[in-house]
């Protein structure tokens, strides 16, 4: 069965948010080039990018400054970038024709679904998630992306050796990923533990207004054995 079908709760809330003309620009321009629909068709990755490359999904780009870094900075890598706002996907948009960059396109759509129908399983080389919404009160834990049936699904999608790069400023959750992560035996922290900031994730728009709160911030990178 579709993971989609067995999982109604979703990790985001749509919210109306108001485009600026740039971004209303951007999307009307540029959204043919740079974004890929959601649909049932498994995403053939040579034919998008003309070439191969090593394949990495980043999961919740928000307004996509960081995603555009990384594209910059690891130009021979593949990057399908997934979020569900307008705003972001007008800002990135911009973004890549900005930086003229050929190596980053867009899905405005549930990762998990894109994961679980437009992925081939054992494909992928990384998945990148910076500050994934933390669903803090207990509550909502429930809402919280990174969880058993999510780590079941990207675990078909990695390819073996691939990696998991999150970060996090709320403590709680960085306990509970790497709780998560270490009870699946697929997996093994990178550095055995929590990882130092790899040089190529440049601090996130969302990380910096939980750094000025005082939040700490924890990175994790997580190998799929
Ligand atoms: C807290 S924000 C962080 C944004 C960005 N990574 C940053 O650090 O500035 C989390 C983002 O993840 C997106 N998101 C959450 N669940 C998602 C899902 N299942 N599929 C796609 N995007 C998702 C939200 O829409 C939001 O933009």
């Amino acid at each position: 069965m579709p993971i989609s079908k067995i999982r109604p709760i979703r990790s985001y809330v749509l919210r109306q948010g108001r485009l600026t003309k740039h971004q209303a620009e951007g999307i009307k321009s540029l959204s043919s080039l740079y974004t890929i629909p959601f649909g049932d068709n498994i995403l053939n990755w040579d034919n998008i990018f003309n070439g191969e490359g090593k394949k990495i999904i980043e999961i919740g780009f928000g307004m996509g400054h960081t995603t555009a870094e990384i594209a910059e900075t690891l130009n021979t890598f593949n990057f399908i970038a997934i979020d569900v706002h307008s705003p972001g996907v007008g800002n990135l948009l911009n973004k890549i024709k900005e930086k003229n960059l050929n190596n980053l396109r867009i899905i405005q759509h549930d990762a998990v679904e894109v994961l679980d129908r437009m992925t081939l399983d054992d494909s992928l080389d990384a998945i990148h998630i910076f500050f994934p919404d933390p669903w803090h009160k207990k509550r909502h834990n429930k809402r919280r992306l990174i969880q058993e049936p999510f780590l079941e699904l990207i675990t078909r999608k990695l390819k073996k050796g691939g990696y998991i790069h999150v970060a996090t400023d709320w403590e709680d959750y960085a306990n509970w990923i790497m709780d998560v992560f270490k009870k699946n035996a697929m997996y093994k922290a990178k550095n055995s533990d929590f990882s130092k900031k790899p040089l190529y994730r440049p601090k996130t728009k969302y990380e910096n207004r939980g750094v000025n709160l005082g939040h700490q911030v924890w990175d994790m990178v997580f190998i799929k054995i």
